[in-house]
This record gives structure tokens, sequence and C-alpha cells, in this order.
């Protein structure tokens, strides 16, 4: 699969579909790739590498693509090894070439590569520095926390494209083709989800740039309608509402707090929510029910007592949200409790320790199974929820 930037700036990146967890912990049913970029001018320039898991296939793109030269310089953009891997290697085969990056990544360079020798060999760039190629200039900006604190981004003048490290990234291999938000915003809530601050100070250096396409280092490069794009990262980078409705967000032991669950989605719904999206967080991806929770403009979250505390699949995804800094919604509560409730307290508890999330009365106390004379305080829930 050709993948075509400009006559002058070559893909070499490669997609990985064998990953079980990317990153240790997300799913990637479609893969994800791993970009890298080679701009061949006067001088040769090697954006960043890929995971170390698919060296071989980068070499022979590298290779293929170098058709003989020898590179100049290699800007390392961002330090995590699913792009980083290959630095020491590369440093090694090419003895004349310089090594491109902040200050603060030079400095972590030795934590992954024992003994690497750069002496002489690094280019530490600063806030708008520039570095010319020929006919191609690249001009740095500094974006730390996005979504490490060494991460910069680049801008080629003369092709107006911006390399934009994990900015704009999405799950799922290059070869196989699907809608761009559903994956690219599962990646921003659960890899970027916490930088909203450092990602709209991004944008704004962006918006002073004439940008003719994104490269990012994961998932499609973006050259029509940049507009939607950035549109989206601006709305997810404020936590605004990309999506009216509810998300109901489950964790059931027995089924009891299930059907619970699943009556509210339907009142709910009977109620005029503008969508209702449920996830059983004890099966469903929690990666999915994290990305959920931002993208709607209301949470509902249902779960039984356990131990005294609260049972372990919504404590899980309450903890996931507070590391991302949930925040600027309104929830409602619903615990379930057969002698002695405490799930509400430590949902309630956990919820109020993230910014601006407003608890919605009334809380609901279901003691084993629903009953009928539990509707009533569901359906003003549900009106208290829905209400403006
Ligand atoms: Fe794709 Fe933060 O690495």
């Amino acid at each position: 699969m050709e993948i075509k930037i400009t006559d002058k700036i070559k893909y070499i990146g490669v997609d990985d579909t064998d990953l079980d967890l990317f990153e240790g912990q997300y799913i990637i049913p479609n893969g994800i790739s791993y970009n890298s970029y080679l701009i061949l001018d006067e001088k040769v320039a090697i954006m960043d590498t890929v995971d170390g898991r698919k060296g071989q296939a980068w070499w022979e793109n590298l290779e293929r693509e170098l058709a003989g030269r020898t590179p100049d310089y290699l800007v390392v953009q961002h330090m995590e090894p699913d792009h980083a891997s290959l630095i020491a290697e590369a440093v090694a085969k090419f003895p004349a070439m310089q090594v491109v990056a902040t200050a603060k990544a030079l400095d972590m360079m030795p934590h992954f590569f024992e003994g690497i020798s750069l002496e002489g060999r690094t280019m530490a760039v600063k806030e708008g520095d520039t570095l010319p190629l020929g006919h191609h200039t690249l001009q740095f900006f500094m974006a730390p926390m996005v979504h490490w604190p060494e991460v910069m981004v680049t801008y080629e003048q003369s092709e107006k494209i911006v390399f934009a490290a994990d900015g704009f990234g999405k799950f799922g291999a290059l070869a196989h083709e699907e809608d761009w938000a559903c994956e690219a915003r599962r990646y921003y809530f659960n890899i970027c989800g916490k930088y909203g601050a450092p990602v709209q100070a991004l944008l704004k250096k962006l918006a002073t740039l004439d940008v003719k396409c994104i490269c990012p280092l994961h998932g499609p490069i973006l050259k029509e309608n940049l507009g939607y794009y950035i549109g989206l990262y601006d709305t997810w980078s404020k936590y605004e509402v990309e999506t009216e409705g509810v998300f109901v967000a489950y964790a059931s032991i027995h089924g009891g707090t299930a059907v619970v669950a699943r009556k509210m989605a339907e009142i709910l719904q009977a109620k005029g929510a503008p969508k209702v999206s449920i996830a059983d967080l004890c099966r469903d991806d929690m990666a999915e029910a994290v990305e959920d929770a931002f993208r709607m403009g209301k949470l509902l979250v249902a779960a039984p007592s356990y131990d005294g505390d609260l049972f372990p699949p919504m404590h899980d995804f309450l903890h996931h949200l507070k590391l991302k800094t949930f925040q600027k919604r309104r929830v409602g509560i619903i615990e379930n409790g057969s002698w002695a409730p405490t799930a509400g307290r430590v949902m309630k508890g956990m919820l109020s320790e993230m910014k601006e999330i407003e608890i919605v009365e009334p809380m609901i106390t279901i003691r084993s199974r629903m009953k009928q004379s539990d509707l009533a305080s569901m359906e003003a829930l549900a009106d208290a929820l829905l209400a403006e």
C-alpha cells in the first residue's frame, strides 16, 4: 500500500496489526500505524522512527526511499517507544547524522538506550527555531504534554505540512479504512485526555500557520477539510459536549443493576434524550466507556455496593475519569445494595473530586432488585438529568 504525501516527502511508517494491547492497555481491533516520514532535499531528514516491533519493515521502507542517500538529520518529536525505539540503531547506522530534538528529549535518550553516545551529534531546538534542508525548511514548535513533556511538532514551511506528533492520531492501521472520528476520539481521550490545556496551546500555535496537511504519528495523513479535525480537537480539549444526550455506564454483579440501567436508558429515551448510549463496564471496552463519558452531555452511573465500598469495575471507570480530568458534566447516581448500601457514597465522593461536576438529585438506592416502587424516583432522576 503506497501512501503518497508529496514528491519530496515520503511515508516510511508501518502498520501493526498483531499487537494485543497498545500501550499495554488499549485493544486495537483494527491495529495501529506508527507513522514516520522522510524529507528528501539537499539535506535529508527522517521524521521520527517507529516501534521496535516493526523495525525490519521500517528499515526496508527507509532504505527504499533513501535510494542510496544518507540521512543528515533524525528529527525526534516524541520519545515514547512507539516512535523512538529505533533511534539507537539509526544513530549507529548513520554516523554523520545529527539528532534534532528538544533538550528534554535529548535528556531522555540515555534512559531508553544505555550507553548511547550522542556527543557532538545533537541539535537541541527551541520554540520557533528553523532548520533549512534546501528548498524545505523545518520550523519547530514546542508541544509539552501532547502527550509527554519533551514533545514538539514541526512545520515544514514550503509545503505547509505539520508533523503533529501524537496530535490528530488515531487507532487503526492505515490499511484499514474507517471513519476517522470514532477511533481518533477513543485515542484522544484515553491518551491525551488529561492534557486539554496543552492541546489548546498547540491549537493556538497551529492557528497562526497556513496548514495544508497534517502528518500525525498514528493514523491517516489529513489533507482535506482540516477545519473538521481541528474543530473536533478544539471541542475535545475544551471538555465541551460533542453529542447531546446521556451515557449510562453500569456495572452489575448478578444482573440486578443491569436491569435498572437498561430501564433508565428506556426512560431517558422516552423522555426525549437526544441520544442514549449504554455500557456494561464489566464487559465492554473501558477505553470506549471513557470516550463516551467525555463525548456525551450527561452521565448516569449505576453500580452495586461491594465489600463496604464500590463494585471494582465502576471504581476503575471513575478512577479513569479522574485521571483524564473528566469535568463540566451533570451526573446521576444509582446505587444497589442488599444489606448496607455503600456504592452511592463512594461514587459521590469520587465524582466530587472532579472539576465542575454537578451531582443530580435524587440519588437512587435500589435494594437488590428494581421494583415498581422504584419507578417514580427513576422518572424523577431522568427528568432532573435532562433538565437544563
Ligand atoms: Fe504515540 Fe505518545 O506515543
